[in-house]
C-alpha cells in the first residue's frame, strides 16, 4: 500500500480546504482499486449545514469520475491524536467499500484502523432487501 503518499497528498490536500466558518482544515485521499488516488478537503458554507468533509469530497470526485472500487482513505487534521472520521463518512466509506482509513493529525501521529472497527453493523444495500412494508 502507498501509505506514505496516501499520507503526503492529504496534506496537500488539506491545503485547499475551505473552512472560513470554523477555521479547521482537514485533507482526504483515497485510493483505488487500480492505484489511482483522489483527494479532497472540507468545503464549508455560509449555510453551516451544506458543509462537505474533505473525506466524502475525495470519495464523490472518485466516483464522479467513475471509480467506484475504493480501498484506502487517509484522513488529516491539526487534531491532539489521530483525526477521526465523522459518521457520515463512515457510512459513505462503507457505501464504496473502502477497508482501511490511515488516520493522522499534522503532528505525525498515526493510527492505522479497519473501517468495521469504526462503524460496526454498517447499514448497506443487504438492508434494503425486505418489500419496504
Ligand atoms: N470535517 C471534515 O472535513 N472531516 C471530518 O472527518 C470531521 C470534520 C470538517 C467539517 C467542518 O468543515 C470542520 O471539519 C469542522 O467540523
Amino acid at each position: 500500500m502507498h501509505m506514505k503518499e496516501l499520507i503526503d497528498m492529504a496534506t496537500n490536500a488539506r491545503e485547499e480546504a475551505y473552512a472560513p466558518y470554523s477555521r479547521f482544515a482537514v485533507g482526504a485521499a483515497v485510493l483505488t482499486s487500480n492505484g489511482k488516488i483522489y483527494t479532497g478537503c472540507n468545503i464549508e458554507n455560509s449555510s453551516y449545514g451544506l458543509t462537505n468533509c474533505a473525506e466524502r469530497t475525495a470519495i464523490f470526485k472518485a466516483v464522479s469520475e467513475g471509480d467506484l472500487s475504493l480501498e484506502t482513505m487517509a484522513v488529516v487534521a491539526d487534531t491532539p491524536g489521530p483525526t477521526a472520521p465523522c459518521g457520515a463518512c463512515r457510512q459513505v466509506m462503507a457505501e464504496f467499500g473502502i477497508k482501511t482509513v490511515i488516520m493522522c493529525n499534522t503532528r505525525g501521529d498515526k493510527k492505522v484502523i479497519t473501517l468495521a472497527e469504526l462503524l460496526p453493523f454498517a447499514f448497506g444495500d443487504q438492508d434494503l432487501s425486505g418489500d419496504g412494508k
